[in-house]
């Protein structure tokens, strides 16, 4: 079949489709790696279900956890995954405990393994337009030969998107050398990292389309997957006035030949106690006063605790620089 370059079905996580300038390349079949709960069961969902919500054939051929553990899942989530069809081949289902051969795959010399039996039939019975396959790491450990596995790999994700799929497929892998075969094999390769800080989304390959690169913060909730693209300054750019920003104590302005100029970074650095936050926050309140919107990004003291102080302290007129705004304490 052939690719469209121009047609993009969205992954269904809108910050990963700004990554990918648009979404996954129809026709395509893409890699999703990680470590163990890094998300890429979640991510797969995220594609199946935005696949559903357009109508579209899909399925998911899981090698990993059960269609009935899957359906728990989305039970206990409140997400409606009806439209989902599942192939089900987990090691401990009925069907891979009769299997007898190791040939799984759907390579044209092999299709009488009753895995790939059951493979091309169901995929000629739904006719997905988009496919989810986690994990490819458990073909893996069935084969004894790496190279009869990438003959395999190949000629499966190849049959699958002769039939009209976008495929994505997933590999339990941190150390990045372990599946390189599949990353080489693949038309994209989605990371994801795991650790103690932070979740974080990046990718190294996206065959014909220019993408984000850099490392993606990310984030699993009770409702899915969140990818906050890197932000590059060069693309947020925006006009704005070129003036001073008064601080509202007269002697402090005059120090300053008028204010802060906009448009500039002004580090306050100084000892513990000496007043940084509160000469800081005299600028916020200020501009609130002007009606003007800013933003605070405090690590170390909660909103509470600032605002039940800060007015007191400062001497403030106004009591309502809190509400003024966009006013964020935690990140
Ligand atoms: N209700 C929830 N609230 C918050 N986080 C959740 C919730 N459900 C799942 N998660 C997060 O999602 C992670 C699991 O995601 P997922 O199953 O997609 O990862 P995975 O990479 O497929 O894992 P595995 O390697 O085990 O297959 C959990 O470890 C948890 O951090
Ligand atoms: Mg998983």
């Amino acid at each position: 079949m052939e690719v469209d370059q121009n047609v993009r079905l969205s992954s269904g996580i809108p910050g990963l489709d700004e990554v990918l300038n648009g979404g996954f390349i129809s026709g395509r079949a893409y890699l999703v790696r990680g470590g163990p709960g890094t998300g890429k069961t979640t991510m797969g969902m995220h594609y199946l279900l935005d696949g559903v919500a357009k109508n579209e054939p899909v399925l998911f051929i899981t090698l990993v956890e059960s269609e009935a553990r899957h359906r728990e899942n989305a039970k206990l989530k409140g997400t409606d995954i009806t439209g989902i069809e599942f192939l089900d081949l987990c090691p401990d289902s009925e069907f891979f405990s009769q299997m007898q051969s190791y040939d799984i795959f759907a390579s044209a010399e092999v299709e009488q393994g009753p895995t790939t039996q059951k493979i091309v039939e169901t995929v000629e019975r739904v006719k997905p337009k988009r496919v989810f396959l986690d994990s490819m790491t458990q073909f893996r450990y069935l084969t004894t030969d790496n190279v009869q596995f990438r003959k395999q790999t190949a000629s499966f994700l190849s049959f699958l998107v002769e039939k009209g799929a976008t495929v994505l497929f997933t590999s339990e892998s941190m150390d990045a050398t372990a599946d390189d075969d599949l990353q080489f094999m693949s038309d994209g390769v989605i990371h994801l990292d795991y650790n103690t800080m932070e979740r974080l989304v990046s990718v190294t390959k996206f065959r014909g389309s220019s993408f984000r690169d850099g490392h993606h913060s990310a984030q699993l909730t009770a409702h899915g997957m969140e990818v906050f693209p890197r932000i590059l300054p060069a693309t947020r750019s925006k006009q704005f006035v070129s003036e001073s920003i008064t601080s509202g104590i007269p002697d402090l302005d005059e120090l300053l030949h008028g204010g802060l100029e906009r448009g500039t970074v002004t580090i306050i650095s100084g000892p513990s106690g000496v007043g940084k936050t509160t000469l800081g926050l005299q600028f916020m309140k200020e501009a609130a006063g002007r009606g003007e919107r800013s933003v605070v990004y405090s690590f170390e003291e909660s909103e509470g605790a600032r605002s039940s102080i800060g007015p007191n302290r400062l001497g403030f007129r106004s009591a309502r620089w809190p509400n003024a705004g966009p006013f964020r304490w935690s990140p």
